[in-house]
């Protein structure tokens, strides 16, 4: 048995700040961010809006696309680092509002990789037959703790949410094909929220040092996610006995266009293949991939069989990648 993927859904918040606002908060220009990340605008939470109220959204249409009730859904798994509270899990308070009592509901913790994450954990809950469907969902809310007075991050993040609902299928040629994971925790000081947490908990202190916030070695980010995606790409493909030449479409975490077209190029795949929306929404952590796989789906670009290969990295180092059959 395998599972599959039978609706999609996303939502972004309806707040737009461009570069040009950026430019008014920190010493940034348009063309600097255009030519170095490819974002020219994100959306960003509204005050008292939590990750939460955009995953419900999502969730939502991912449900109604696949005519399932929300009463009857049986496992809820968020990728998020920016649930509505420290605990409990967004998955539990997201259960709460979509009024259903039957589902075990739990985060994975992967930063942007989460969603990545999040639906290889449903992926064996569903092809082993242990729930007749599950609702995986990848919400973040990172402008909330991003420092608006550093240019080196803030230019780079946005808020969204997306979900998609697995149900088994025993047709060999659809579904989840596989996917693999990855971490690396020595690169944890490159990409991470160094304040707020049990080693350095919220005070004074932390906040006038404004360790709460994301904290970035943006050029090693960089050169890592290129390597390991690449690696992870050809070892998926080759565990399934394909090439780069056999992929449809790609549906990739929406970091950095820079980090995509070098991965894509040294995979020898052409870009058009690969959906874009980090222009309109920057890098919105685990929302990244469920979102741009909902763009594209409903646009049409999936047809029966396709093939389709997904990648996602975030802090950790944490990154995986998988096939999907349409
Ligand atoms: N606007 C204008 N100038 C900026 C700037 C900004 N927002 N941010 C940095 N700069 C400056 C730097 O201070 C530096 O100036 P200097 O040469 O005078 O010292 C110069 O631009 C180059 O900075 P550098 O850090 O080398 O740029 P870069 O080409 O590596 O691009 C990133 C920076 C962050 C865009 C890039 O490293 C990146 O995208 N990394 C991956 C980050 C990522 O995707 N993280 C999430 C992974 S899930």
């Amino acid at each position: 048995m395998r599972s599959q993927i039978v609706g999609t859904g996303s939502y972004a918040p309806e707040k737009v700040v461009t570069n040009a606002d950026l430019e008014k908060i920190v010493d940034t220009n348009d063309q600097w961010i255009v030519e170095r990340t490819g974002i020219r605008e994100r959306r960003v939470i509204a005050e008292g809006e939590a990750t939460s109220d955009l995953a419900v959204r999502a969730c939502q249409r991912a449900l109604e696309q696949a005519k399932l009730d929300p009463k009857d859904v049986e496992a809820i798994i968020v990728g998020t680092v920016t649930s509505d509270y420290p605990f409990p899990s967004l998955a539990t308070v997201l259960q709460g509002k979509l009024g259903n009592k039957k589902a075990f509901a739990f985060d994975v913790s992967a930063a942007c990789a989460g969603s990545i994450y999040a639906m290889a954990v449903g992926d064996r809950f569903v092809s082993s037959g242990a729930v007749k469907n599950a609702l995986i969902v990848g919400a973040d809310a990172l402008t909330r703790i991003c420092d608006w007075t550093d240019r080196n991050t803030c230019i780079l993040f946005g808020d969204g949410a997306g979900a998609m609902v697995l149900r088994p299928t025993s047709d060999a040629r659809r579904g989840i094909a596989n996917i693999r994971l990855h971490a690396d925790g020595s690169y944890v000081p490159i990409l991470f929220q160094p304040g707020g947490g049990s080693k350095d908990p919220i005070s004074e202190r932390v906040v006038r040092e404004k360790s709460h916030f994301i904290k970035m070695k943006g050029q090693e980010v960089f050169k890592v996610a290129v390597r390991s995606l690449e690696e992870t790409c050809r070892e998926v493909l080759e565990a399934e006995k394909l090439t780069p030449g056999d992929v449809t479409y790609v549906i990739a975490h929406q970091a950095n266009k820079r980090i995509l077209d070098a991965t894509l190029s040294r995979l020898g795949i052409p870009a058009q293949k690969c959906w874009m929306n980090l222009e309109r929404y920057g890098n919105t952590s685990a929302a990244s991939v469920p979102m741009t796989l909902d763009e594209a789906n409903r646009a049409g670009w999936f047809k029966p069989g396709d093939t389709i290969l997904v990648m996602a990295i975030g802090g950790g180092l944490a990154w995986g990648a998988g096939i999907i059959r349409w």
